[in-house]
């Protein structure tokens, strides 16, 4: 079993987004899929619920509950946890005592990013992070590459001790897709691949450090 927790202390950075285009990916690919949302807003139960009669599901489990773990089925392959919004790292200690990776998407704009470095700061805090035991990686979202704010973004994410492992692309498709139930990867069209191009240097990192 792996475990991706996604989290930021920002809420609309795309936590939700990211967490269920990596479940649809591991579905899609064959992988016993558990998507534990630890949001109230319950958004990526509610994507579960939408994509249950469909090809590929993945079983949605609410992570706001102490007992979440019983209910993730011993034989899961892939276990992501949608983390809440509001909550810093000594908030997530129970989820960063038992995940193998943790993804922090991250908007293209100053203020996202000055908001987003106290979180950053206290999950180095965590034993694991610290001794180098747990991979961070950053995730730009929606972002617009022809745009200052983008390039700026960019070069300020280099500065930190975490790799950028990805950036995405801000596209109405992942509103369309959230909406539905779906992700990316469930579609094969040349225009979703474009898409799926992004996600292609995440899943890379994933598959060497978790
Ligand atoms: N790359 C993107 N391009 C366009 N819209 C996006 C992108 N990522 C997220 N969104 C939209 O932004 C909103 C917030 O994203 P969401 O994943 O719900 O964030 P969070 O879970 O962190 O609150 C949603 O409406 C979502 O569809
Ligand atoms: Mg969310």
């Amino acid at each position: 079993m792996r475990t991706i927790l996604v989290a930021s202390s920002k809420g609309g950075v795309g936590k939700t987004t990211v967490a269920t285009n990596l479940a649809a990916h591991y579905a899609v690919d064959g992988k016993r899929t558990v998507l534990v949302d630890a949001d109230r807003q319950g958004s990526s139960l509610h994507w579960c619920q939408k994509r249950a009669g469909m090809d590929h599901a993945v079983l949605g489990v609410d992570g706001t509950r102490r007992d979440w773990r019983n209910k993730v089925p011993d034989d899961a392959q892939r276990v992501i946890i949608d983390g809440r919004a509001g909550a810093m790292a000594d908030e997530l200690t129970s989820f960063l005592d038992a995940v193998d990776v943790v993804v922090v998407p991250i908007l293209p704009s100053t203020i996202d990013i000055e908001a987003t470095v106290p979180f950053l700061d206290s999950l180095a805090q965590h034993p694991r992070v610290r001794k180098g035991k747990l991979h961070v990686g950053l995730v730009a979202n929606r972002m617009k590459p022809w745009t200052n704010a983008s390039q700026y973004t960019l070069d300020l994410l280099k500065a930190w001790p975490y790799p950028l492992v990805a950036q995405l692309r801000d596209t109405q498709a992942y509103v369309l897709l959230a909406g539905l139930g779906k992700g990316l990867y469930d579609y094969r069209s040349e225009q979703v691949r474009s898409h799926q191009a992004d996600w292609a240097p995440l899943f890379k990192w994933l598959k060497r450090v978790a």
